[in-house]
């Protein structure tokens, strides 16, 4: 008799070890799986701190002039005439295109034309921002 409760009591010693082991695991796991799904940035709501410099930004709303858009997108290309994008300051390169009007040209800018991409690849230019940087280059390139 006192042979099986001790063999009982070795089992069920046994038995919650393994629950406690598999409980342990399921914990680990269960961290490493939060640790694996969590958001990679921090959601940032309007309003809140984190917010407060893109809201402001936002809000203050100025458009880029022409000069800024040129130089810090344009100019990759039109700087350099890479891909054959007519060259600032290159009267000669600009003229029969401005011959074609602002219009077109306008156009062109924003909705490509054959190696213009599409708003030159600024995508968060708008319309009128990149009309100044088409009057900015053509202004300069006379
Ligand atoms: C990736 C290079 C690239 C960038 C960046 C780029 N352009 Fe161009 N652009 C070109 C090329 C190439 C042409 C010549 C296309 C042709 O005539 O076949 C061109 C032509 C133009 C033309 C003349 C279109 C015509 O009808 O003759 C205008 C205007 C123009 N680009 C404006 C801009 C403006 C404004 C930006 C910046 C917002 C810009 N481009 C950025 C490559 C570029």
């Amino acid at each position: 008799m006192m042979k099986l409760i001790k063999i009982a009591a070795v089992l069920l010693a046994a038995a919650s070890i393994q629950v406690l082991a598999e409980k342990a695991a399921t914990a680990d796991k269960k961290d490493t799986l939060e640790e694996r799904i969590k958001p990679a940035g921090t959601l940032c709501m309007s309003g809140d701190d984190c917010a407060a410099a893109p809201v402001q930004a936002a809000a203050s709303g100025e458009p880029r002039s022409g000069q800024t858009v040129y130089e810090s997108k344009c100019a990759t290309c039109h700087a350099t005439g890479a891909a054959n994008a007519p060259k600032y300051k290159d009267a000669g390169a600009w003229a029969p295109r401005i011959a074609k009007g602002m219009d077109t040209l306008y156009t062109h800018a924003i909705s490509g034309f054959n190696g213009m991409p599409a708003k030159g690849l600024c995508f968060d230019c708008s319309d009128d921002e990149i009309k100044a940087g088409v009057d900015y280059m053509v202004e300069h390139s006379k």
